[in-house]
């Protein structure tokens, strides 16, 4: 253990922060995330320091000493009694050891100046409130009064406090424990556990944003299921996420159920991960049935159906995003195409797969086709073998025509060489029915391979479909 908290404060920075804290006669501690990283071999360039004495400016004033030696700008905020600067690739953010507490309504703390101590209890878990000494006399001592490497030898993300006061001092906690517990795959403490179950309303007063950010830690995640089914097990699924919640449970009519949405949506997120880092494909797996509950229907000859749900639930991702504050741009459209897509790959192999399916198919993901199979590919969860082999065959099928066609028609992003602005010139109409008539004829018949993707030929087409309409071409000298 020595040689690793050796190796993590090897850089001379710390050294340098300590030898400050001496002069000014108070204590330096590194503390959380670094530590913690440190002991789990995560790379980690955010260091916290935590300053002792001095009273809570006492960080602020090492920090901007720190800042002097190094020639670094120091951001400071004296409202929250913390500074931060940049030394080479490190982050550090200084604060003053405090004692907090907090009003019921509110999660802005009362601060006062504490003992290191005060500050280790105050934090959310044990293992984040581990600490190391940076003072000549106690240089790399670990601080752990509150068992913080035990937990970690355990696998364990536990409160400090008993858990009702951690939970309520900051209710993001909560959803962190869940988080922590996903991307280091830790089990949460039963106490600390049935703690988030009691005080789980309480998240109704953080702000989105924040719940935001740990969520997309857990999408990011190793496997982000966990995480998603600790929200369900804790009851913060349905506060923070109801569209989710309501993917839950089998209903049965005259004996036949229907797959439970939100266990096949899991397996379908999990199966996507070794496949992509891509956050927003990943997105895409969780909310790909997310329209399931609203288009549920039985019927008497197909048992259950649930048509059109990837129409409705491409028309819910708008409000999705909003709520959860990801973002409303093209990362949201790109989400809301590929659930409007989604069953497109497997209809399509479970026919006949004819080119001009295959075109059609391209034409309309364009560039996202490749992710659009592999989100295919990951909603295969049938627990019949010989299914799963049947169309993971069929899609490396589709795969293979994708690629054939897209090198000899060069779909992909493809524009009608005949535009709109053609025909009402050619023919001096205004916009209007015939137009969008013969445009459409056009574009149909190049995919369905009918005629080439040609200026030519396109062309003719268009004077063909014209004539049908009665059109004749306008003289230069008319238009
Ligand atoms: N902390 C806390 N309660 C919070 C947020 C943070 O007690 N709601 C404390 C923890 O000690 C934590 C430290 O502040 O270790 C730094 O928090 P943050 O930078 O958000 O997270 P890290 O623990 O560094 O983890 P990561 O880098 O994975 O976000």
């Amino acid at each position: 253990m020595e040689a690793t908290i050796r190796k993590a404060l090897g850089d001379p920075l710390f050294r340098r922060i300590g030898a400050i804290a001496d002069r000014r006669g108070v204590q330096a501690y590194a503390i959380g995330g670094y530590v913690r990283d440190t002991f789990l071999l995560r790379p980690c360039t955010d260091i916290d320091i935590v300053v002792v004495g001095g009273g809570t400016g006492g960080g602020i004033a090492v920090a901007e000493e720190l800042g002097r030696e190094v020639r670094s700008r120091v951001n400071v905020f004296r409202n929250f009694g913390t500074a931060m600067l940049r030394v080479g690739e490190w982050e550090v953010e200084f604060v003053g050891a405090r004692r907090e507490s907090y009003r019921a309504d509110s999660r802005k703390p009362i601060v006062e100046d504490g003992t290191m101590e005060d500050d280790q209890r105050r934090r959310d878990f044990t293992i984040n409130a581990m600490a190391f000494g940076l003072n000549g006399d106690n240089f790399g001592e670990l601080v752990d009064p509150f068992g913080g490497m035990e937990d970690m030898e355990a696998q364990l993300i536990r409160t400090p406090l008993d858990p009702d006061t951690t939970f309520s001092d900051d209710p993001l906690r909560m959803v962190r424990a869940i988080r922590f517990a996903t991307q280091l795959d830790f089990r949460i403490e039963p106490e600390t556990f049935a703690a988030i179950r009691r005080n789980r309303e309480r998240i109704g007063i953080i702000s989105r944003e924040r719940i935001a950010t740990e969520v997309e830690k857990i999408m990011r995640s190793p496997r982000p299921s966990k995480g998603w089914r600790l929200f369900d097990e804790s009851g913060l699924l349905e506060l923070i996420f109801p569209q989710l919640a309501r993917l839950k449970g089998v209903e049965t009519v005259r004996g036949r159920g229907h797959k439970d949405n939100f266990l096949h949506t899991l397996k379908v997120l999990d199966n996507i991960v070794p496949r992509t880092d891509h956050l927003w494909l990943r997105w895409a797996a969780l909310l790909h049935d997310i329209g399931k509950p609203r288009t549920k229907a039985w019927d008497d000859r197909a048992g259950w159906t649930f048509h059109g749900h990837e129409v409705v639930g491409s028309k819910m991702i708008p409000a999705i995003f909003r709520e959860q504050k990801l973002p409303m741009d093209e990362r949201m459209k790109y989400v809301q195409k590929l659930v409007f897509l989604h069953l497109r790959p497997i209809i399509l192999s479970e026919d006949e797969v004819t080119d001009s399916a295959v075109r059609r198919l391209l034409f309309e993901a364009g560039d996202d086709i490749d992710e659009l199979m592999t989100l295919c590919e990951a909603d295969i969860t049938s627990g019949n073998d010989a299914k799963v082999r049947r169309y993971l065959a069929n899609f490396a099928l589709v795969r293979r025509k994708l690629k054939e066609i897209e090198e000899k028609d060069h779909i992909r992003n493809f524009q009608p060489p005949i535009t709109g602005e053609i025909i009402m010139e050619t023919y001096g109409l205004p916009p209007c029915r015939a137009v969008g008539v013969i445009k459409e004829g056009i574009k149909n018949a190049i995919l369905d391979g009918e005629i080439p993707n040609e200026y030519e030929a396109a062309y003719a087409l268009m004077e063909r479909l014209a004539a049908a309409e009665g059109l004749a071409p306008c003289r230069r000298d008319e238009q």
